[in-house]
């Protein structure tokens, strides 16, 4: 015969037992591909929870996990999408070689405690339209990335856009890595008002100064050594601004480069961080900052720097 107080001790050990149970259910995972799966969860489970968004192509490195922990630390729910965008590739061998390690990144994002990941098919996404919205971003798109890259950032801003429409986040996490994609953002959010806030991401760098990006995994390994150069040279620059000769800050660069066996200068710009505009003079009271894109090869790499 069970004592009372053992017959306690069992029914509490079962209680706890299904806490554990549920919490571990409820922490798992879940990977949706299609929009309507997605939906139907995130309607049950994100009610009265805030949720934050994390878009990525994949092939994920430490500076995206640290964006999906910063969504971690400051929202209630964390949906990581993982596709790779046709419609902003301007080059089709750049779409076609883009990496793809979605069973590492799945597993890095479950082992971050991420909620859900969105993993749809191009069909999914597009249907039988595989086509670029178009929108008006008051130039920002004119310049550095959107004149290297024609129609990239109408790419950019049309997944994002249904990204948001698709998940309705109350946070979406840009890094500045991609400045001027942030700025793009913001842009078609407020064109379309939609209802969320876009929290930028600061860059996150390899020990050695290069940004980490999904394409420094292509690089060969003298790219890989040579590439360093490309943040060294944007802090050089970054001094030499403090005398204001903008054009003594350019042609140091090219200078850097010319040299250069592994690495070729598309472009370096300097221009105002909120319009994007290259000053004639530098202003008071006027935060800019220095873009740059190099070549390593067929591989192309882009970084950004605070100027002030
Ligand atoms: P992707 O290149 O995968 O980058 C996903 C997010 O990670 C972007 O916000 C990007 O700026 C950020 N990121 C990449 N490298 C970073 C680094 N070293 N430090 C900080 N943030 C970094 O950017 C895209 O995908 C796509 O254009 C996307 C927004 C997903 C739309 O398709």
């Amino acid at each position: 015969m069970l004592q009372n107080y053992e017959i306690i001790c069992i029914i509490r050990f079962k209680i706890l037992s299904l806490t554990v149970l549920l919490t571990l259910f409820n922490s798992l995972m879940e990977v949706f591909k299609t929009i309507k799966s997605l939906q139907e969860t995130l309607s049950v489970k994100v009610q009265n929870s805030t949720l934050g968004l994390v878009p990525t192509m994949g092939a994920l490195h430490e500076g995206h996990l640290a964006i999906v922990k910063r969504a971690k630390a400051e929202n209630d729910l964390v949906v990581a999408s993982i596709f790779v965008n046709p419609t902003q590739f301007d080059k089709k061998e750049d779409l076609d070689n883009y990496p793809s390690t979605l069973h590492t990144d799945l597993e890095a994002l479950e082992n971050l405690g991420c909620d859900f990941v969105f993993v749809p098919t191009i069909e999914e996404i597009y249907r039988d339209n595989l086509q670029a919205e178009t929108f008006d971003f008051d130039n920002l798109d004119m310049v550095m990335e959107g004149k290297f890259r024609p129609g990239h950032f109408d790419g950019v801003a049309t997944i994002v856009k249904k990204l948001f429409q698709i998940t309705n986040p109350q946070r979406a996490y840009f890094g500045e890595k991609d400045y001027q994609q942030l700025l793009i953002i913001k842009k078609m959010v407020q064109l379309e008002s939609i209802p969320v806030n876009i929290i930028p991401v600061a860059i996150y760098r390899e020990s050695d100064g290069l940004a980490m990006s999904s394409r420094n995994m292509r690089l060969t390994d003298a790219q890989r050594s040579a590439a360093p150069e490309i943040y060294q040279t944007l802090l050089k620059s970054k001094k030499l601004f403090e005398s204001n000769d903008l054009q003594k800050v350019k042609s140091f660069v090219k200078n850097e480069f010319i040299q250069n066996k592994e690495l070729r200068l598309e472009y370096f710009e300097i221009a105002d961080s909120e319009t994007l505009i290259a000053p004639s003079h530098i202003l008071p009271n006027t935060r800019y900052r220095a873009f740059i894109a190099v070549f390593a090869g067929e591989i192309r790499l882009i970084d950004n720097i605070a100027l002030n």
